[in-house]
């Protein structure tokens, strides 16, 4: 498409090392060459964008750079590998947004095996209001299925509730059936989680534990896990006999420290949640789990809408962990 000129997010890493946020115009050069271009209709703000868009290396190793590994939006070039003009598709790789200019953009470049179809039931909004978090408490809900936590088990517990991840967990478990537990750092927000599901809000301070017990009292026969750390810790050493623990994120530590004992005396297990990799028969599975039998009836309501142009400060919201639910970004705002 000649001439395209279009408006991204862009990140630079300046002289002294420090990393600046403005919203420019960028043409078609600037895309991953040879993709399918594809107009971006939603984004959405992950924890992971937040990280990119600050200079961590571990997650986008060269500047400048367009984050956003989530969009949804419509295909714009030719028809390619089964896609055609008009189609409405998500992009998913592990690279996206990190390693290549991602969806805080009003287009993307993509090669066609990184595009979805958007799945039945679901519009290109109500899939960022998801997005990649929401996609992510899928799997560690799955997973706990998966293992045989069932409603009847007992007590889930969800940490960092408040979160992208966090907040569709408790709605996705509560829709299930589970009796849920939401701990968090923002106890104004307790009413807000029982709007999603949340049987108890508890303040995190009260799973913190700083004992060092190598076991504390059972509380969880299954946990969702956002935030790493002590809490991560804390919640192994309280998950009862054959409880299952899911480690998604490390929004307070990526440190772990604590004994083997949960694991050969209460037979608990910990499982790693890794939604960038997973395959595409897993993705396309959970992506219709959450527009059919799991569909969240209010999942709008959990989230917000920003532009191009607000995402500076909401990214610095997210670093500082005050972010609320979801925020979906729309790049036409
Ligand atoms: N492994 C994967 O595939 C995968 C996929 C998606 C996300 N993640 C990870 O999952 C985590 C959550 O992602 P998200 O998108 O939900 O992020 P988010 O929307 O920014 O939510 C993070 C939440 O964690 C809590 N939190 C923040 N700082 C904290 C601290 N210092 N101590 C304790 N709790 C803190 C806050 O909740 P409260 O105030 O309610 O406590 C905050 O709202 C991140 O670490 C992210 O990288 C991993």
């Amino acid at each position: 498409m000649d001439g395209l000129s279009f408006r991204a997010l862009r990140v630079n890493e300046e002289n002294n090392g420090t990393f600046t946020r403005r919203v420019v115009d960028l043409h078609e050069q600037d895309l991953l060459p040879g993709g399918v271009l594809v107009r971006v209709l939603y984004s959405s703000l992950n924890y992971k964008d937040a990280l990119s868009a600050s200079g961590n290396k571990g997650v986008t190793r060269r500047y400048p750079h367009t984050p956003g590994i989530d969009a949804a939006g419509v295909v714009e070039s030719g028809a390619v590998d089964g896609f055609h003009p008009g189609d409405t598709v998500l992009i998913k790789h592990a690279e996206f947004g990190a390693n290549t200019p991602g969806g805080f953009s009003q287009y993307a470049g993509v090669p066609s095996d990184w595009l979805m179809r958007m799945p039945e039931g679901l519009s290109a909004r109500t899939s960022m209001a998801y997005g990649t978090a929401g996609l992510t408490a899928a799997l560690s809900v799955h997973k706990l299925r998966e293992q045989g936590v069932t409603p009847a088990a007992g007590n889930i517990l969800v940490t960092g509730a408040t979160g992208g991840v966090g907040s569709v967990a408790v709605a996705l478990l509560a829709k299930l059936g589970y009796q849920v537990t939401a701990a968090t750092g923002k106890p104004q927000a307790g009413q807000w989680l029982s709007g999603l599901g949340a049987s108890v809000v508890i303040h995190r301070d009260d799973i913190d534990s700083q004992t060092g017990k190598a076991l504390l009292p059972v509380r969880w026969a299954g946990v969702v896990d956002t935030v790493g750390g002590n809490y991560l810790s804390a919640a192994l050493r309280s998950a009862q006999y054959g409880g299952v623990v899911t480690c998604c994120g490390n929004a307070a530590s990526p440190a772990l420290s604590m004994t083997v004992y949960p694991f050969i005396l209460r037979g608990v297990s910990l499982l790693g949640i890794d939604i960038a990799h997973i395959s595409r028969r897993l993705c396309e599975f959970l992506w219709a789990q959450l527009a059919g039998d799991w569909r969240l009836n209010r999942i709008e309501s959990l989230a917000r809408e920003c532009s191009l142009d607000d995402l500076d400060a909401e990214i610095d919201r997210t670093l500082r962990g005050e972010q609320t639910g979801r925020l979906i970004v729309n790049p036409w705002a």
